[in-house]
């Protein structure tokens, strides 16, 4: 599933980006080498990383 339509980023590339560290979606979006365009997914995207904290 996409969470971000601009830069195509998926769900799971949000998962492994907070894995690895990635505390915001700003910088979750760095570790992919891209950046918030519309700011559209920001929300659902905090919300993926704050799963995967949660189940760290
Ligand atoms: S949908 Fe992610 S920046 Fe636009």
């Amino acid at each position: 599933m996409l969470v971000c339509i601009c830069n195509a980023i998926r769900e799971s590339d949000v998962r492994d980006a907070a894995r690895k560290g990635a505390s915001c979606p700003r910088s979750a979006y760095q570790t992919l080498g891209r950046r918030p365009r519309c700011g559209q997914c920001l929300p659902f995207a905090r919300s993926i990383i704050e799963e995967e904290s949660v189940g760290a």
